[in-house]
């Protein structure tokens, strides 16, 4: 499948290096210029381009920018066909977003993004941490597999990205509709737990929506005092916090 990503950084990179090892023809852009992104990603066959150029001929498109980024890409995106399956990874995070308008903690951030570029969007890999997406993959079937949920309200879009997402090394668990994928946003227990298909499907239903933005709050609060004290976090601490504090 030929596929553009928007967004080079710790996500996009990984995404672009795994998919094209899985046989896909990968064009990456980031704002910069293609000559500013890593070599590394395009030693593993991706191509970097312009961001004007991403959506040159593809079947689908990644966007793995921040949240603050997505309504400067709604112009980049506009001549792309009704048909192309486009996937979020956003996650929000007030202190780190701060500086956009602060979406109300009971709004859904995919949806968000779905009404500032004004087309559907499926949601998947934004409940992983970049550490586990490069180290964890496995073959289909391997036992402990980690699973990624995947939301969005086109079928077929939401079918490409599963697609993806297996073809990363992760089981893709489908997780309903676009306005349910605050089941899957920082707080919630299937966010970055790096949960089995089984486990994910049950953290997905155990998900309380007055939890999520208190949990996903507090998690930050103590990620940034561990810093703040000289810490080194890995992504699999970040993994650990992440499960005593979300469930
Ligand atoms: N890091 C994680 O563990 C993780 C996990 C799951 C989901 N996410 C989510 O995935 C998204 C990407 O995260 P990340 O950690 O990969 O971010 P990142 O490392 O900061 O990289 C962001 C990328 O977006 C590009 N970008 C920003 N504005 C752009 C624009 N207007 N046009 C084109 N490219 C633009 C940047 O390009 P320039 O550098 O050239 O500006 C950069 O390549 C975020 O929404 C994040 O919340 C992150």
């Amino acid at each position: 499948m030929k596929i553009g990503i928007l967004g080079a950084g710790s996500i996009g990179s990984a995404l672009a290096r795994k998919l094209s090892a899985a046989g896909h023809d990968i064009q990456i852009a980031n704002s910069r210029g293609p000559h500013t992104i890593d070599p590394g990603i395009v030693a593993s066959g991706a191509r970097a381009v312009e961001a004007t150029d991403v959506i040159t001929g593809i079947e689908a498109l990644v966007i793995s920018v921040p949240l603050s980024s997505v309504p400067a890409i709604k112009a980049l995106i506009a001549d792309l066909p009704d048909e192309v399956a486009v996937i979020d990874t956003s996650n929000y995070y007030p202190l780190r977003d701060g500086q956009i308008q602060a979406l109300d903690d009971g709004q859904v951030e995919s949806v968000w993004v779905t009404e500032q570029l004004g087309r559907p969007v499926a949601k998947a890999w934004n409940a992983i941490l970049a550490g586990s997406l490069e180290t964890k993959g496995t073959e289909a079937a391997t036992p402990g597999r980690v699973a990624i949920p995947v939301a969005g309200d086109r079928e077929v879009d939401k079918a490409v990205a599963m697609t993806l997402v297996e073809a990363t090394g992760f089981d893709a668990v489908d997780a309903g509709s676009l306005g349910d994928s605050w089941r899957q946003q920082p707080g919630a227990p299937a966010y970055c737990t790096d949960l089995t298909r089984q486990e994910l499907a049950a953290a997905l239903r155990a998900a309380r929506k007055d939890r999520v933005p208190q949990r996903r709050d507090v998690a930050m609060a103590t990620i940034t005092e561990k810093i703040e004290g000289g810490a080194t976090l890995t992504s699999d601490d970040l993994v650990e916090l992440n499960r005593s504090t979300y469930n």
